[in-house]
């Protein structure tokens, strides 16, 4: 893994905001897109530039199990304020969140993914080294699942919901041995509660303790972190 480490969130952004120009200028059209607040500055950035995604493709991480897509917190809502209705795709997947048939929804975004090669994959990560929704102890082979969410991460999440009770407690996440596959994968990690996570990630064993420890058998990751999220890294 690469490591970048910059004075700010926004400084750290704006490198992720090259990566994705250079992926464009080489070719790529498939981009794997994440949530949470983490990439938020960068899709800013893309709004605010010409960057253009009209003939590419871009395909979400996760969604809420039981959320409709015009739900306020609901993952595609938070994708088309931030950045799709700012700037058009060509085509924008997400998992649909009301598909009650598991195995139906999980086998059609496997397809999506499996005809749409990932070029370059954005990644946050959780608290408890979740990517996507890969919580601690998911399978390193796991394609598009219906997973529980930890009480961490349900913790963590509720400041987007108006109570813990409103948090979904369900998502469809893309799989980590998908997320494996992306030629490129970004992963941005900005503040202190950041820090135990990325050491552990970074400097740790690969284990499915830590899902986001995978990536260190990927050849071509580059983890952009601010100072904070990079301060127990020795
Ligand atoms: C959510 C998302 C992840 C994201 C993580 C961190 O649970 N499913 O994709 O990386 O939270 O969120 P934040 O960037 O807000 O810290």
């Amino acid at each position: 893994m690469k490591v970048l480490v910059f004075d700010t969130a926004a400084e750290a952004s704006a490198k992720a905001f090259d990566y994705f120009g250079e992926a464009l200028g080489k070719g790529a059209s498939v981009f794997g897109l994440a949530t949470g607040s983490t990439p938020e500055k960068l899709y800013e950035m893309m709004t605010q530039s010409d960057i253009d995604f009209t003939q590419a493709t871009s395909i979400n991480l996760d969604e809420y199990y039981g959320l409709s897509g015009s739900h306020p917190q609901s993952y595609r809502y938070f994708m088309e304020q931030h950045l799709f209705n700012k700037k058009p795709f060509k085509h924008n997947f997400l998992p649909n969140g009301l598909n009650e048939n598991v195995e139906e929804e999980t086998a059609h975004y496997d397809q999506i993914i499996a005809e749409n090669p990932i070029d370059l994959q954005l990644l946050g990560i959780g608290v408890n080294g979740h990517i996507g929704f890969n919580e601690p102890g998911s399978d390193f082979e796991g394609k598009t699942a219906l997973v529980d969410l930890t009480t961490s991460t349900i913790e963590a999440n509720k400041r987007f919901f108006e109570s813990v009770e409103d948090v979904p407690t369900k998502a469809y996440s893309m799989g980590i041995k998908s997320i494996m596959s992306a030629k490129q994968i970004l992963l941005l990690a900005f503040g202190e509660s950041k820090a135990e996570i990325i050491k552990a990630m970074v400097e740790g064993p690969v284990t499915t303790d830590v899902p986001a420890s995978a990536l260190q058998n990927h050849d071509n990751v580059v983890v952009i972190v601010d100072k904070a999220a990079a301060s127990l890294l020795s």
